[in-house]
């Protein structure tokens, strides 16, 4: 379990076989805490903040925060310089209530609400992101009526087709995200808006899909985006001085993955982001990055104990955990490879194939298919599943009426809450009994 691995940074076994992060120990973590438990390696977190920034010089970096929206990491986020990128009511609330100022809040959606847009300006959220042509009249409308103006970026669907699961590609053509630039829909969203006294476009985004290996789609968005600028610029004397590149980097979920360090990211979109504005003879335009799972997803184990083994002679060794696709959606919803392994004790040196699965009525209830782990592996145990701080959590259900779990975070032996875990009285809380 050392780095560069699936697991958080600072995560290490003892000389007990204990599996130890932030210098907390799993078992201590399952007494005091109980499972399944979020354990957030906050170095982690606040290192993968850092390597964005110093792997882009001179661009802001917006954390996604659809990839983990809860205050106590919109805090850590914010406190390390990053501005914070939300998509809904319920993100940009979550993100004020965390203290983060307003202007530093970029506001997403594909269908935002009047009440959310309204919300954005009321508060002066610092760029929404506009995404349809309707849009584009409710804001002219709603800026109008608070006597102001809405600072925006047309997000753009640049035709880039990222090799990833379908679920998660967004700069394809055919897509509900932004205007489509092969169908001249780009093109007549910035000149309506150019008519728009209550809409000032400063800049484009365009976002091509998530977990995404290799910087060649990410240089080839850039190029799209910038040649755009260029055009427009060109044929409509529009000049626009702003761009952000989205994010979608992919992360390690296993130890066959392997994602190009931020390092090698940056530099490669910078240089070619340079490389372009000096032929398009076009000003470098402030830049934004927008990451969420690489800054979240590797910060954090989930943290659960063994209940039932199932040996089926023949065919294969089912085991339980306490939680599953309620709290962990991913390996249902796409396919996805979550690293596995025991974290009270190292276990034999044998290891077996087992399928660990959840304790939901489905049989799709994986957490993950051939995981290796030792042969006498045992009910009882902890078991620790790798990067489980992105779209885990955000994603995360009542199904079958499992109580959400607790997130700590944890660094040098201290622990701190950042979600108590879910009561059954919460549970029920929103049902309203017939009389
Ligand atoms: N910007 C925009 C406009 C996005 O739509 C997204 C992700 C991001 C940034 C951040 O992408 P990231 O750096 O996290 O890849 N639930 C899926 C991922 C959905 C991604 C949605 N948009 C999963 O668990 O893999």
């Amino acid at each position: 379990m050392t780095s560069p691995g699936p697991w958080p940074l600072t995560a290490e076994r003892d000389d007990g076989g204990v599996l130890r992060v932030g210098g907390v120990a799993m078992t201590e973590l399952a007494r005091s805490h109980g499972t399944p438990l979020w354990v957030v390696d906050e170095a982690d977190l606040r290192e993968r903040c850092r390597r964005y920034r110093d792997g882009f010089p001179g661009v802001e970096v917006a954390y996604a925060s659809k990839a983990w929206c809860t205050i106590g990491v919109l805090q850590v986020v914010d406190q390390e310089g990053l501005l914070i990128d939300v998509v809904s009511g319920g993100e940009l609330h979550t993100a004020l209530v965390a203290g983060v100022d307003p202007a530093n809040i970029v506001l997403h959606g594909n269908n935002k609400s009047l009440d959310e847009l309204d919300r954005a300006l009321e508060v002066g959220v610092g760029r929404i992101v506009v995404d349809s042509f309707e849009e584009l009249e409710r804001l002219e409308k709603l800026a109008a009526d608070r006597d102001t103006v809405a600072t925006v970026w047309l997000r753009i669907t640049p035709g880039i087709d990222a090799h990833t699961h379908d679920y998660v590609r967004t700069g394809h053509d055919d897509s509900k995200f932004g205007f489509t630039l092969s169908l001249g829909l780009a093109d007549r969203a910035v000149i309506t808006a150019r008519d728009l006294a209550h809409v000032d476009v400063v800049g484009i985004h365009a976002h091509i899909g998530s977990q995404i290996f290799g910087t060649d789609p990410f240089v080839a968005n850039a190029e799209v985006a910038l040649d755009l600028l260029a055009r427009w610029r060109d044929e409509l004397g529009i000049t626009l001085t702003e761009l952000n590149l989205g994010g979608g980097m992919g992360i390690r979920y296993t130890h066959e993955d392997h994602p190009v360090e931020v390092a090698r990211y940056g530099e490669a979109v910078l240089r070619a982001v340079d490389d372009r504005c000096a032929r398009l003879d076009l000003p470098r335009p402030r830049l934004v990055v927008e990451p969420g799972r690489a800054i979240v997803g590797p910060s954090t184990l989930t943290l659960y104990e063994v209940g039932t083994i199932k040996v089926l002679p023949g065919l294969r060794t089912y085991v339980s955990v306490d939680g599953g696709m309620s709290d962990n959606i991913r390996p249902a919803l796409y396919d996805a490879q979550h690293e596995v392994a025991l974290a009270n004790r190292s276990g034999a040196d044998e290891p077996i194939s087992t399928t660990v699965v959840g304790k939901h009525c489905e049989s799709g209830d994986l957490v993950r298919e051939h995981a290796a782990l030792p042969s006498d592996v045992a009910v009882g145990d902890l078991l620790a599943v790798a990067a489980t701080g992105a779209y885990t959590e955000s994603m995360a259900s009542n199904y079958n009426r499992l109580p959400r779990p607790a997130a700590v975070l944890v660094r040098d032996g201290e622990v701190r809450t950042i979600i108590r875990r879910e009561t059954l009285d919460d549970l029920v809380a929103r049902d309203v009994p017939l009389p």
